[in-house]
């Protein structure tokens, strides 16, 4: 079976993992191996991942900016969603990972590589998201996570495999935490947040000022939206990576999208993570709030189902999938008309929603208020409750117990 790979493209950070993984793949396989790296904002120099690889023993590397990609394709579409998992979690490890895949079958396919590898661990989610796009997206393809049938039990045996192939690893000490990080966020897990009942200490935090250090001024923002996209920042129009990053920057400043959270995985574990989200926090706190004003009930209500369902998906790894391009033309038809202005006001770690317009508004101050512009109607109340509240009257008049 290994002797008919010829040709593998493996995912590939320059870390310690995938470093050793060039030279473990090509010396089992004895295959030529095409390193595959994505750029997603993770705030890394990739520049020198080519020599890494290539000394490594690597015959190539493809390296990718995919930040406009992913934010277009990915990001927006979910956001449109109100997607979080868990209510929570706004999905930058899990959206990321359907896109890398189909890059790399893409590669795959040009390279005429006869698998694909990735790094993830045995015990995660990402190995699902990779293995489940990359069957989706090529049946036939062979997949290979050395991390689940290496020997290796320890981070020191790949360092001294790595120093006996002479594969360029910079053996910094270990770093306390797993880091993933993108342009929607930073997931860190591992070390001290192991223990739950451990609050996560400073260093943490890799985006985001603590909120006790924030400014004690509130800074307010305007963000537009046009068919549930965000498309400008206090009136100034902007890219949509641009946008996504001075939200970033600024709501880092004030300490805004740090989550503390025990998730359910898909394997059946439930583990403990922390995240930074500043611009996915601000902006699904502000397109929840374009939609309250623009969503009639009905739809409004249902859609929050469709989030829930959506946001699993997403985390479970089923990006390609036909129930969720399905949901997703239902949330896209209901974005038509969540286009206008909300003001956010970020203080101390707090994003809060304190003004909203849009031409599409439902809100009619005539029918909400109290004074006399009132247009209401109120002699028609009596009746739609009597009749509305009908079938339980009747039922509680059969079954009163004497
Ligand atoms: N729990 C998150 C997810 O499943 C992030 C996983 C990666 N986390 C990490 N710290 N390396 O999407």
């Amino acid at each position: 079976m290994s002797q008919q790979i010829k040709k593998i493209v493996l995912a590939y950070s320059g870390g310690l993992d995938t470093s050793v993984m060039v030279k473990w793949l090509a010396e089992k396989y004895q295959a030529e191996i095409v390193c595959y790296s994505a750029d997603l904002g993770q705030g890394e120099n990739l520049d020198s991942l080519e020599d890494k690889a290539i000394n490594s023993g690597a015959s190539k590397i493809y390296i990718e900016n995919l930040q406009d990609e992913f934010i277009k394709d990915y990001v927006f579409p979910a956001l449109k969603a109100n997607a979080l998992y868990e209510n929570k979690y706004p999905l930058a490890t899990a959206l990321a990972r359907p896109l890398i895949a189909s890059k790399m079958i893409e590669i795959a396919k040009e390279e005429g590589a006869d698998a694909v590898a990735h790094g993830c661990t045995g015990k995660g989610n990402d190995q699902v998201r990779f293995d489940f796009s990359f069957r989706i997206l090529q049946p036939n393809i062979k997949i290979i996570a050395p991390l689940r049938e290496w020997s290796f039990g320890s981070r020191d045996e790949e360092i001294d495999y790595a120093k006996l192939n002479n594969i360029p690893v910079s053996v910094t000490k270990e770093k306390p935490y797993s880091i993933d990080r993108n342009l929607w966020g930073v997931s860190v897990e591992c070390g001290v947040l192991e223990n739950p009942w451990c609050e996560p200490p400073a260093d943490v935090y890799q985006i985001t000022t603590d909120p006790l250090q924030a400014p004690d001024k509130a800074e307010y923002l305007e963000i537009s939206f046009e068919k549930g996209v965000p498309v400008a920042i206090n009136g100034e129009i902007s890219s949509a990576v641009e946008l996504v990053k001075k939200l970033n920057q600024i709501g880092g400043v004030h300490g805004i999208g740090r989550i503390d959270m025990v998730e359910n995985r898909l394997v059946g574990i439930k583990s403990r993570e922390i995240y930074e989200a500043p611009a996915a926090i601000i902006l699904h706190a502000a397109h929840q709030a374009l939609e309250d004003m623009v969503l009639e009930r009905e739809t409004s209500h249902y859609k929050a189902g469709v989030s829930l369902k959506y946001a699993e998906m997403i985390y479970f790894g089923q990006w390609f999938t036909p129930l969720r391009k399905a949901l997703q033309a239902f949330v896209d038809s209901t974005q038509q008309n969540v286009t206008g202005v909300i003001r956010v006001k970020l203080l101390k770690g707090n994003c809060i929603v304190v003004g909203r317009k849009s031409p599409h508004s439902l809100y009619i101050e005539n029918l909400a208020t109290y004074t006399q512009e009132d247009t209401f109607d109120h002699g028609s109340a009596e009746g739609f409750i009597k009749l509305w509240g009908l079938s339980n009257q009747v039922y509680s008049q059969v079954n009163q117990e004497e």
